[in-house]
Order: structure tokens, then sequence, then C-alpha cells
């Protein structure tokens, strides 16, 4: 994206439902500090999207909306998820959508454990823990609603099938690939991907994953490769970290993995995301959802939200101003004065971390 010429960049800003507000009021103070020190123009664009909405006027994501946030350069997303909503009606309706209508191949989730941020895996520190998980983002459960029958009788049948596509496949794998050799560039390192299936059951779908990951593998010879079940990844993720560059993993199994992933980096409060497809509108959202209990307090950690920018920055060819924020979230790490990143237990507030972080740009 040739971002860089333009004078302003344009952002849609999601705050949805919950804590998505507070924290992603403190991203945009970051973002802005550090978009100030590089001359980049932000402008930022509003919607109002989420529960709250959908209570109001049974609306989720509009198509005309949908069409405005096509024309942005990227979108910046805090959470949803309301108590009143039955579940899967905003997952589904909005964040199901945006992935699937942008059609945002890529669920970038990093994994790094800052120094100063203290690691549940004993005898681990930052040296053991730093790798990058791709998730397809586009494909498997979530692409199929699935169907029933006899519903609420004994002989109900529910289907929940997966979909895998050649296309889908090749394009997260070939991103993965292209994604390790530059990562291993910037590091002086090889770079690694390792796949994550359950290709010795789901021998169909993971199956096919099996055979794209070889073709693709043999045209980045200056990449190691080597293919986990998901069940022994689960066990190495707490074991053998350390093991890991860059993981290419499913839909479903990249959900369930980052969220572990984020635990090994701090929590959830510290984890960022990006739903990416190279070079289109894509849409930027902490890993944590909307946690209803805690928001509006200024208990929740803004960390994730404000790594998601730095992401979101990195996107959009200004890996400038991504460094700077990403720095200056490891200085506010490093200092000590966040005293850990459960909720309420900060010993800061929402705004004071966002302060704390801003004031480092
Ligand atoms: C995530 C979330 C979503 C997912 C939910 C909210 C639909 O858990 O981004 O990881 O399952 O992808
Ligand atoms: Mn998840």
């Amino acid at each position: 994206m040739m971002i860089q010429s333009k004078k302003t960049i344009r952002i849609a800003v999601i705050p949805g439902d919950g804590i998505g507000p507070e924290v992603v009021a403190e991203g945009l103070k970051v973002l802005s500090a550090a978009s100030n020190k590089f001359g980049v123009g932000l402008e930022t664009i509003m919607y109002d999207i989420g529960g709250e909405r959908y209570l109001r006027t049974g609306e989720t994501l509009p198509r005309s909306v949908l069409a405005e946030l096509q024309m942005m350069d990227a979108i910046y997303f805090g959470a949803i998820g309301h108590p009143q909503v039955p579940p899967g009606v905003l997952e589904r309706g909005i964040l199901i959508r945006l992935r699937l209508e942008l059609d945002l191949y890529v669920n970038l989730r990093p994994v790094k454990l800052y120094s100063g941020v203290e690691c549940p895996l004993k005898g681990k520190g930052p040296e053991h823990i730093d790798f990058v998980v791709l998730r397809e983002n586009t494909e498997d459960v979530y692409a199929v609603d699935g169907s029933v029958f006899a519903q609420h009788t004994s002989r109900e049948v529910a289907l929940q099938p997966a979909l895998y596509t050649r296309s889908g496949t090749e394009r997260i794998i070939r991103f993965a690939f292209t994604y390790a050799k530059e990562r291993a560039r910037k590091r002086g390192k090889i770079g690694k991907v390792t796949l994550v299936d359950k290709a010795n059951v789901l021998t169909v779908g993971h199956g096919l994953y099996r055979r794209v990951f070889e073709e693709v593998a043999a045209q980045f010879p200056d990449v190691a490769t080597e293919t986990l079940y998901v069940d022994v990844a689960a066990m190495e993720f707490v074991l053998h970290p350390e093991r890991f560059d860059v993981i290419v993993t499913t839909n479903l199994f990249g959900d369930i993995l980052t969220d572990l992933g984020a635990a090994l980096m701090g929590g959830l409060g510290v984890a960022p995301s990006g739903n990416v497809h190279p070079g289109r509108v894509s849409v930027f959202e902490p890993v944590h959802g909307s946690a209803p209990d805690i928001a509006g307090k200024g208990l929740a950690c803004p960390i994730a939200a404000i790594l998601t920018a730095a992401l979101m920055m990195d996107h959009l060819g200004l890996a400038d101003v991504g460094s700077a924020i990403e720095n200056a979230v490891a200085g506010a790490l490093a200092s000590g004065k966040i005293r850990s990143f459960q909720a309420g237990q900060m010993g800061l507030s929402t705004q004071q971390v966002g302060d704390l972080i801003a004031g480092l740009v």
C-alpha cells in the first residue's frame, strides 16, 4: 500500500462493547503521539458498531457502513460481545463478517514476552518466547453456517462442517513462508515455519494443508520447516516455546492456540492481533474480548490495544511509527511501574497506563 506518500492516513475506529472504548482511547492516545513524532497525519472516523447498536436497531454491520469502511486505510477495532445479546450474533454478524467480506485471510498474532513481564512458565524468559502465529482467517468452521435437523427432539442431528479450499490454504501458507523469510532476514537468523494441524484425524481437510505445505516449502529452500499435530503443539507451547518461530495453522486451532500464546506473554491484556490482507484495508484488534464485568472502571489493561496500533502502522508501511509504539510499550514494561496485566491488579488505571506509554513515545 503506498501510504507513505500520503499526508494523512484515515483510520476507521470501532470501539465496540465493554472495555473496547476505554482501551481504544488509550491506543489512539499513543498512536497520535507516535504519528506526531514522525509527522504523519491521522484522521480517525468513529463508528458506532456493537451490542448497543444491535439492541437499539437490530443492525450488526449495515452494508452502508461496510462500504465506508472499505474506503479507509485501516480499521482499528476494540472488542465486541454484549451480555444481553445471544452468543454468535455479534461475533458472526460483525467480526467474522468483516474478516470474510474484506477477505482478511491472515490473522497475525505475535507471541512475545517483553522484558519486565512475568512469564507463567517456570524458567522461561524473553529469550524463549518470541514467535508469531499466522492463523488462517477466512475458512474452516468459521466459514460454514452448519445445519440442524429435528431440533429439540431426541433425534436431533447437528452438522457443523469445516471448509478448506486449495487457494485459501495456499495463500496463508505462502504468506507464512514469505513472512518467515523476511523475519529471518531482519533478525539475521534462519527462519522456520511450523504447520500445526490434525492431519492424522482430519485427513481430508488437513491432508490438503499437508500437501500444499510441502509444495510451497519447496519454493523456500532457505526456510526450515516442521509439522506438528495440534495436541502436541499445545504441549510444546508450554514445554518448549523457544522451538517456535512462525506457526501457520487453521482458523479454529489458531483461535485456541493464540489464547494460550497470550497467556505465555503475560495475559490477554498484552496480546495484539491484525486481521490482514496484504495491501488491502485490514482490521486490527486486541486478542481479548469485551470483558463486560470490568468495563468502564479503568481496570482493563490497554497494552494489547496499544500494541495492536503498532501492528496497524507496520501494515500501512509506517514501520517507524510502529516501532516507536512498540519501544514505548517495552520501555513501560521494563520500568516495573505496571505491576500486573490482570484487570484491576495493574497498580495503575487504564488511562494511567496509556499516559505512561504515550510519554515514552
Ligand atoms: C478471536 C475471538 C473471535 C474468534 C470470536 C470473538 C468470534 O475469539 O478473535 O480470537 O473466535 O475468532
Ligand atoms: Mn479467540
